[in-house]
């Protein structure tokens, strides 16, 4: 699938629920959210129809996203089924890891193998509080039991908030150093109602490279591994076991090399994360339509793909879009 830029879409991040079991500041906070109705998700037959369709079009990669994908009832099943799917060439996973603890063996034999867990503090009261409430030991207890089932590459993801977590730079570097995990910093984005205050929260990515830099010496990993790798500039760290990256879509946008739509869990096709341009495929599946129309509904959101995302104009129009919960990052 080629959109109007030329470029490949293969990569689809499926959001199979909106629901989490944390409340994170910067994407699903306590007060007002409206989660959806039972009916309004797609069922998992829905969402297995979808990517079938999509991977005869082209579709090689799936990411499961959430909320938090391990709430969902029957996950691990959902995941069986995905791997029957043939031409699928890579379903990875994306989870906040307080459930990975009882969940990473099952799932590791479902078929996941590579995995990506949100951390934001590895100070039990600083994660408590971004979290709203998240235990820690549950997550790192997760990690590790994932490193043990043998899932590879395990990636971190931190999201760099300004006066909150910039201080624990040296910590998460060491952490990248002394396991095999590639940790990477997000900058953060004004993506739908949050606890934060943007213009006082966001920090570019550039600042704590300065500050690891200061301690380790780090190695730009110049041609990345494999074609499906994410948007993550990754730099080793000498005589460290793990890997440092730096995600920047406010800094240093990555859209000309974009290769993905996402599947909310309410069926719509969302043409890039910061855009609210949504193509609705649960009408049309509910209304028994044939593979080909689903298709077509495919080609009419590569075709609405922008160039690129313009997140500083339209800041204020990103607070009234969905939650990032209710996209999956
Ligand atoms: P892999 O590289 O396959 O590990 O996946 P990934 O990094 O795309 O997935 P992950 O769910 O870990 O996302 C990491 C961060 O990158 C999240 O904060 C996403 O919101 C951000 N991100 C991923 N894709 C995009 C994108 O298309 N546009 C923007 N602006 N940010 C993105
Ligand atoms: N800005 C940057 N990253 C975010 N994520 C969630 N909300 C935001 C935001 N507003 C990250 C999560 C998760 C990934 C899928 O998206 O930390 O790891």
């Amino acid at each position: 699938m080629l959109d109007k830029f030329n470029r490949e879409i293969n990569y689809l991040r499926v959001s199979i629920t909106d629901r989490c079991n944390l409340h994170c500041s910067y994407c699903r906070p306590k007060e007002g959210i409206s989660l959806q109705g039972h009916d309004d998700i797609l069922r998992y037959e829905e969402i297995i129809r979808i990517v079938s369709v999509a991977v005869k079009m082209g579709l090689v990669k799936v990411r499961v996203t959430g909320g938090e994908p391990l709430v969902r009832k029957g996950f691990v099943n959902f995941i069986a089924e995905l791997k029957k799917i043939d031409g699928l060439q890579d379903i990875s996973l994306t989870t906040n890891g307080i459930l990975l603890e009882e969940f990473a063996q099952n799932i590791f034999d479902a078929g996941i193998c590579r995995i990506n867990i949100s951390l934001d503090s590895l100070n039990k009261d600083k994660y408590s509080r971004i979290t709203n409430g998240g235990d820690l030991d549950a997550v790192l207890r997760g990690i590790a039991r994932a490193e043990e089932v043998g899932f590879a590459p395990i990636k971190i993801n931190t999201v760099a908030i300004k006066g909150f977590n910039d201080d624990e730079a040296l910590d998460f570097a060491r952490l990248a150093a002394d396991k095999p995990f590639q940790v990477r910093f997000i900058e953060l984005m004004p993506v739908g109602k949050t606890n934060l205050d943007y213009g006082e929260d966001y920090m570019p990515t550039s600042q704590l490279i300065d500050k690891i830099r200061q301690s380790y010496k780090l190695e730009q990993i110049k041609n990345k591994k494999n074609k499906s790798d994410g948007p993550a500039k990754i730099y080793k760290i000498k005589g460290g076991r793990g890997e440092i990256g730096f995600i920047n879509p406010v800094s240093d946008h990555f859209c000309s090399t974009c290769n993905r739509l996402r599947l909310t869990s309410d069926g719509k096709l969302r043409v890039c994360l910061l855009n609210e341009k949504e193509v609705d495929l649960k009408t049309a599946l509910r209304e028994n339509c044939s593979d080909a129309e689903l298709e077509k509904l495919f080609w009419d959101a590569v075709l609405l793909k922008p160039k690129q995302h313009d997140l500083i104009c339209t800041e204020n129009s990103l607070k009234k879009c969905r939650n990032m919960s209710a996209i999956g990052g």
